[in-house]
């Protein structure tokens, strides 16, 4: 975590920008990245040991089309372009770029021509991923092939003077299987970095820069029993002990033995204080007769930030707070695509340090989610609360369509533990993004003994997914759904039908509501 060895990633608008940082950092060196119109005087602020120009769906040549300061390239400091990033170094570099032809998507065979440097290691020809419309036509001055492809004779550039280089297909994907030695070639031997970045040399600088930043003031943190506050939690009272205090709200609206397991895992195994305020009572009144999602949404998120303002308050004078903010969350809101349509409301903290003008501790926001699961591994932090899967802030409330009741909410608590429990013991639970069962509004005719009953739906929703985006369906054994649905139908009075959700994400989302 020197901050020498940052490797600077513009983000020109591509799908693929996250995956770079992703594997950059795999190979042992930290990498940010920022929107493509970073300043050239903050870039030097950074000191960056070298620069990635990510790929990005536009034509250098198009009107709107985002480019660099031209500043950028005459920093001196190690770049690399990738697919749209290399057309922009010739574009400014005086090469050319052939708007119509030569379109190659998918997978392309490329002959190395030269492999001193940036393809140390590689031989002959190598599989690589290709998405691009463009392709480069002129070299730009100063600058000579490494390698070709039958359809891009000019595939990959460099000017090894000036340390600068270009790629025209995508080393960050896992169908170029040699990808990742190229960019360990360009952080290494390109760019010098000497590496060790890692969750262990993370928490030891982190746990300094806090320490460095609360001084001996108090910070609060709000735990909802999921990974990313359980982590930052932990890292923080690392750093500044018994000075952090955490709030846990029950608003009644967590899985089965959820309040209980955060408790005690805070304080018994951490030694941690946290306080549990139970405020069950009001949030269920709140939502006593509302059917409407987002409505739901909103009262349970303005609820939350009633309950947490009344007790930081009572827990006595803290100047920060300290949050789970992820790096998708940061980028997102910065990224080049600008933000998206609302589907539904997220409830977060997010809206607390303006209404009670906290300072923000996020030790967590340059990283992804997997890499804050090894950071809590690195701070011991039991697997089973690691590997839990996400959960929405406003809780079961979702899950259940209609009113949401105390009965209705035992109910689902009841068959959703099983549905996980059986997905555990079936060894299915970690291969699944999230799975969860959903109360429906309706009721349906059964049979039970010789009886007629007329009772409720439950839903079982179970999705692969890499990051919420987008999803599908898990493909569950039948075997497996067939346990699952008798040990509800029998055990959970009330529920006579159980049906397993289908749908993708798009056009379904992941959520119910
Ligand atoms: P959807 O239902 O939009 O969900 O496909 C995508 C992912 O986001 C989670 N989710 C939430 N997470 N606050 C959260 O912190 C929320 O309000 C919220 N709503 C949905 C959902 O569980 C899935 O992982």
């Amino acid at each position: 975590m020197n901050p020498s060895e940052l490797i600077l990633i513009l983000d020109f608008g591509s799908q693929y920008t996250q995956l770079i940082a992703r594997r950059v950092r795999e190979c042992g060196v930290y990498s940010e990245i920022f929107p493509f119109n970073l300043s050239p005087e903050k870039i030097r602020r950074l000191h960056p040991c070298g620069i990635i120009l990510s790929g990005g769906p536009s034509s250098v040549y198009a009107p709107d089309s985002p480019h660099p300061s031209p500043e950028v390239f005459e920093l001196g400091i190690p770049m690399l372009g990738i697919c749209y990033g290399l057309q922009l170094i010739a574009n400014h570099l005086g090469g050319a770029v052939d708007r119509a032809a030569r379109r190659e998507f998918g997978k392309a065979l490329v002959t190395i021509d030269e492999n001193s440097d940036l393809f140390a290691g590689l031989d002959g020809q190598a599989s690589v991923w290709m998405s691009h419309g463009d392709a480069l036509l002129k070299l730009p001055k100063g600058f000579e092939r490494i390698a070709h492809t039958g359809n891009s004779h000019l595939c990959a550039i460099r000017n090894r003077e000036k340390r600068m280089y270009g790629v025209q297909f995508h080393p960050e994907v896992v169908h170029t299987p040699q990808g990742k030695r190229i960019l360990e070639n360009f952080v290494y031997k390109i760019c010098g970095a000497k590496g060790g970045w890692g969750p262990g040399s993370f928490v030891v600088q982190k746990s300094a820069e806090i320490k460095e930043t609360v001084g001996q003031e108090k910070v609060i943190c709000a735990l909802s029993g999921g990974v990313d506050s359980a982590v930052t939690a932990v890292l923080v009272h690392r750093a500044i002990g018994d000075q952090l205090h955490c709030i846990h709200i029950d608003n009644g609206l967590m899985r089965k033995g959820e309040s209980e397991d955060v408790t005690r895992t805070f304080r018994e195994h951490f030694h941690i204080p946290l306080m549990l305020v139970d405020a069950s009572d009001l949030f269920l009144t709140r939502l006593r007769d509302v059917v409407h999602p987002e409505e739901k949404r909103k009262i349970i998120g303005n609820t939350f930030i009633e309950v947490f303002e009344e007790e930081a308050r009572k827990s006595g004078g803290a100047r920060f707070l300290a949050q789970g903010t992820l790096y998708p969350d940061v980028i997102e809101s910065t990224s080049f695509k600008g933000p998206s349509v609302t589907i539904k409301t997220h409830h977060n903290v997010g809206g607390l340090p303006e209404r009670m003008n906290f300072k923000l501790i996020e030790p967590m926001r340059e990283l992804f989610k997997d890499e804050v699961r090894a950071v809590g591994r690195e701070l011991g932090l039991p697997d089973t609360l690691l590997g839990r899967h996400p959960f929405p802030g406003p809780g079961l409330a979702v899950r259940i369509l209609g009113a949401v009741t105390r009965d209705r909410l035992d109910l689902l608590r009841r068959a959703d533990d099983i549905f996980v429990s059986e997905l555990k013991k079936a060894g299915f639970y970690d291969q699944i993004w999230q799975a969860f069962a959903v109360l429906l509004p309706i009721q349906s005719v059964g049979v039970m003994g010789d009886e007629r009953t007329y009772e409720s739906t439950i839903a079982l929703r179970a999705v692969t997914s890499l990051d919420g985006m987008t999803a599908d369906w898990a493909r569950i054994p039948d075997e497996v759904l067939a346990a699952i649905s008798t040990r509800i139908t029998n055990e959970v009075r009330g529920v006579n039908r159980v049906v397993y959700d289908i749908s993708t994400k798009p056009p379904s989302t992941i959520e119910w509501e």
